[in-house]
């Protein structure tokens, strides 16, 4: 079942560089498995904020700590596990339908936040006890 945290997974993406510093490429379909439709990211927030709280019906993920650290909470109605991201060119891939928490974060941190699809609020569960419900059909 693609909705299960079995499915997320930490990436560690090629680091091409030389000594003028460090280079990280990520393409879709090829360092990521979809393509890349859209690209945000999250940064400012203190570290007692708890940010995420939400499933997508129809979007996957990979979160990459660009600048800084947070750590990543991934849960799928059955269990849970903390994924922490402290290096830029290290992620965590996060499949449709499956839970997540951000928190955590350094005073400089950037998450940067890779998604398979557009941006539509209405494909995300914010209800965790909904997202349990559904999860446990
Ligand atoms: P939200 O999903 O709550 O952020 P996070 O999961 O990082 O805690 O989004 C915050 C606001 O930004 C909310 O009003 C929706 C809006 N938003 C967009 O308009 N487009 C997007 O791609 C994202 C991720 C959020």
């Amino acid at each position: 079942m693609q909705e299960s945290i079995e499915n997320t997974k930490f990436i560690k993406f090629k680091q091409l560089g030389d000594e003028r510093g460090h280079l990280v490429v990520i393409e879709g379909n090829e360092d990521v498995e979809f393509d890349i439709k859209r690209v945000f990211y999250i940064y400012g927030s203190d570290p007692d904020v708890v940010r995420g709280q939400h499933a997508n019906r129809d979007t996957e993920f990979v979160l990459i700590n660009v600048c800084g650290t947070s750590k990543v909470r991934v849960d799928d109605g059955k269990e849970e596990k903390v994924y922490v991201l402290d290096k830029p060119h290290e992620g965590v891939y996060i499949p449709k339908m499956v839970w997540k928490d951000m928190y955590d974060f350094s005073e400089n941190s950037i998450l940067l936040v890779l998604a398979s699809e557009h941006y539509d609020g209405d494909e995300y569960i914010r209800d965790y006890e909904d997202y349990k419900t559904m999860m446990c059909q």
